[in-house]
C-alpha cells in the first residue's frame, strides 16, 4: 500500500507503523463482515487520526512515499462498510487534510472534529443500536485513564 505522494503526510513511518495498520486493517475488515448481517450501525471513531497518509521517507529522487494510514483504511473497509466515520485530530491543517480525504469518499458518512481527543471522547454518550471500533493511536501518553474509564 506504499505509494508516491506530493502532499505531505504524518511523520515518519517505520516496520512496525505498517504491522500495526496491517493488523488494523485486517482487524476492521473482520469486525465489520462478522457484524454485516446484524442490525446495527457501525460506526469507526478515530482519536488521534492524522491525516489519513503516513510519510515513510524521502526517496534519493526526491519523491515521498506513503502508506495508507489509519483512517484511509477503514474509509477502505468494502464487503460491508461502516455507516459513519469520525476522525478526531486536534491539528487544524490534519484535519484540512481529513476533509480531503473525506471528500475521496462521497458514499461514505466522515465527520471530521477538531478537537482534543479526551475532551471529545469524554462527551460521548451511549447510542442506541450502534456497534462501533474506537482506533486510540497517540504520539505518546495523550490517552487519560479517566478517557479509558469512560469509553470502556
Ligand atoms: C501517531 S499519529 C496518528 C497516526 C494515524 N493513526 C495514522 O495511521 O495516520 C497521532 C496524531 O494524533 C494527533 N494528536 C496528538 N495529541 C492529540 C490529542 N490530544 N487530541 C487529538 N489529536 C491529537 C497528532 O496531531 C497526530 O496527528
Amino acid at each position: 500500500m506504499a505509494r508516491s505522494r506530493s502532499r505531505r503526510g504524518e511523520g515518519f513511518g517505520g516496520a512496525w507503523t505498517k504491522e500495526k495498520l496491517d493488523i488494523l486493517q485486517r482487524y476492521l475488515n473482520a469486525y465489520t463482515t462478522a457484524l454485516k448481517k446484524q442490525p446495527f450501525q457501525l460506526w469507526y471513531i478515530d482519536a488521534f487520526a492524522g491525516t489519513g497518509d503516513v510519510q515513510l521517507r524521502a526517496s534519493e529522487e526526491g519523491t515521498e512515499d506513503f502508506l495508507a494510514g489509519s483512517a484511509r483504511r477503514a474509509l477502505e473497509v468494502r464487503d460491508r462498510p461502516f455507516d459513519r466515520l469520525v476522525f478526531v485530530e486536534k491539528n487544524q491543517s490534519r484535519c484540512d487534510q481529513l476533509e480531503q480525504l473525506g471528500a475521496e469518499y462521497p458514499q461514505r458518512g466522515v465527520q471530521v472534529e477538531n478537537a482534543e481527543a479526551n475532551s471529545y471522547l469524554k462527551g460521548l454518550r451511549p447510542v442506541h443500536n450502534v456497534r462501533g471500533v474506537l482506533f486510540l493511536d497517540p504520539f505518546a501518553t495523550e490517552v487519560a485513564m479517566t478517557t479509558l474509564a469512560h469509553v470502556a
